[in-house]
């Protein structure tokens, strides 16, 4: 049966609350951007109000105004040597634990943060875990400066892209970049994909984040299923 959004929400906060058994007193939490991150913050906040003890860095602008409104301490990325673990959202994620995000437009900062963090940890609803990846949208990060060249580079190499748009305007991400997003329906190759891209001028960075999930929490219904990366497994 297809499951609906108020089910697919639960899954949501169930992913969410689980994550918070990774996270102890004392460690450096990388935050995530989005709709599953945001439950994730509310339910770290409680914990902080019963006497967890952690700092946090964020992904994005949103995430920590969040974050400082509830009462966590968020620090500059630059003020940290490393992050033990982050909690993020994804936009589909495949068995491999490879996975597409920046629906929400955070990506680059997002891709940022993965890379300093010892450890990756994805939140997500069921409909998200997919044998392959491509039916979502695959966000693109642009510098605006000749954004349209950029656009052309990515029609002339088989690409259907889209500027994405707010209030008419192109998106601007928390960067101060522009957001193309490529409809592929199915990424067989997704390192030859995201390389391709990264050579293109003006691409700032994609969305496509291959080998940095070391867990991926999928809320069904309103338990969870935890999935380790082969990676870990073999450390
Ligand atoms: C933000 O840019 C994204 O990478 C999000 O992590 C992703 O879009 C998941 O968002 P939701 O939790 O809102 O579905």
């Amino acid at each position: 049966m297809q499951k609906t959004i108020l089910d697919l929400v639960i899954e949501k906060k169930a992913a969410a609350d689980k994550a918070i058994e990774f996270i102890e007193s004392g460690m450096i939490v990388g935050l995530g951007t989005g709709s599953t991150v945001k439950f994730f913050i509310e339910s770290l906040a409680e914990k902080i109000r019963d006497g967890l003890i952690i700092k946090t860095v964020s992904t994005s602008n949103a995430t920590g105004a969040l974050s400082k409104s509830l009462g966590i301490e968020v620090v500059e990325l630059n003020a940290v040597e490393k992050i033990d673990v982050t909690i993020d959202g994804a936009d589909e994620v495949d068995s491999q634990l490879n996975g597409i995000k920046g629906g929400g437009g955070a990506l680059l900062y997002e891709k940022i943060v993965s890379s300093a963090s010892q450890k990756n940890i994805w939140i997500i609803d069921s409909s998200k875990f997919v044998k392959q990846l491509g039916n979502f949208p695959l966000p693109v990060e642009v510098v605006p400066f000749g954004s349209n060249h950029t656009f052309t580079k990515l029609v002339q190499l088989g690409y259907s892209p889209k500027f994405r748009m707010e209030d008419n305007k192109n998106f601007i991400s928390d960067g101060g970049h522009n957001i193309i997003d490529l409809k592929l329906n199915k990424i067989v190759y997704p390192l030859k994909i995201n390389n391709e891209l990264q050579l293109i001028p003006g691409v700032v960075e994609t969305g496509l984040f291959l080998n940095i999930c070391d867990i991926v929490i999928i809320g069904r219904g309103k338990e969870c299923d935890v999935i380790e990366s082969e990676r870990l497994k073999t450390d």
